[in-house]
């Protein structure tokens, strides 16, 4: 399973990235006002900074909800950097603009997912990754990993080469969840990545460890 951060911020990156483990990078309009990066200039800005930081994909989401706007944001996002992923919401214009960038060869993600009807429509379109928000749907009392299984589950099936992305991801559990469930990436705040360290038991064995090397090498 793939990892990726699911930030705008800058810093969070850098430090995901330090750890050697970070495979990519979402974003999307709330996560950049976040971040204060506003009007189209100093957004295409910021994601060049992103995709010059990391490796690997880095979703840039469009803000256009009609079929020819988003594909001419789309190609201007598209065009910052070969990493770039053009991200989508699930709309029929959307899924559209999914369809339109696959034959152009322009890796995409489809957003805002949370059915498996809806995961179908994108891997029929040809999306790159497919983002099923977990934590919005246990928000409303559903259950966001039993999602996951279910898109594994009709993706392996029908042999469908988008790729599934557990995102809205609120706890270290959730990683693991997503893992068990078979995602193919995940992609995750900062906290919920630091949070997978956390044992007590590694804290305590570590103590004892230099206790007992401090004994005889004073
Ligand atoms: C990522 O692709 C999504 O936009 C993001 O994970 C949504 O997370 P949230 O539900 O915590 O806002």
């Amino acid at each position: 399973m793939k990892f990726f951060i699911d930030t705008a911020n800058i810093n969070q990156i850098a430090e995901a990235k330090d750890l050697g483990i970070l495979d990519g990078v979402t974003t999307n309009p709330s996560l950049m006002a976040k971040e204060g990066i506003s009007g189209e200039k100093e957004i295409l800005a910021h994601y060049k900074k992103i995709a010059d930081l990391v490796d690997g994909d880095v979703s840039a989401e469009v803000i256009a909800t009609d079929f020819k706007t988003m594909v001419e944001e789309g190609l201007r996002l598209a065009d910052i950097a070969e990493n770039i992923v053009v991200k989508i919401p699930m709309t029929k214009d959307g899924i559209k603009a999914i369809s339109f960038f696959a034959e152009e060869g322009i890796n995409t993600n489809c957003t805002l997912v949370f059915s498996a009807g809806q995961a179908i429509l994108a891997a029929k379109a040809g999306a790159t990754y497919l983002s099923p928000f977990v934590g919005r749907v246990d928000d409303i009392n559903w259950d966001g990993i039993a999602l996951i299984k279910e898109i594994v589950k009709i993706y392996s099936i029908q042999g469908y080469m988008t790729e599934i992305l557990a995102a809205s991801i609120r706890t270290p559990l959730h990683i693991v969840q997503a893992a068990k469930a078979g995602a193919d990436v995940v992609t995750c705040p900062l906290n919920s990545i630091l949070g997978l360290f956390n044992h007590p038991l590694t804290d305590i064995g570590l103590a004892k460890f230099l206790e007992d090397h401090q004994k005889l090498n004073k």
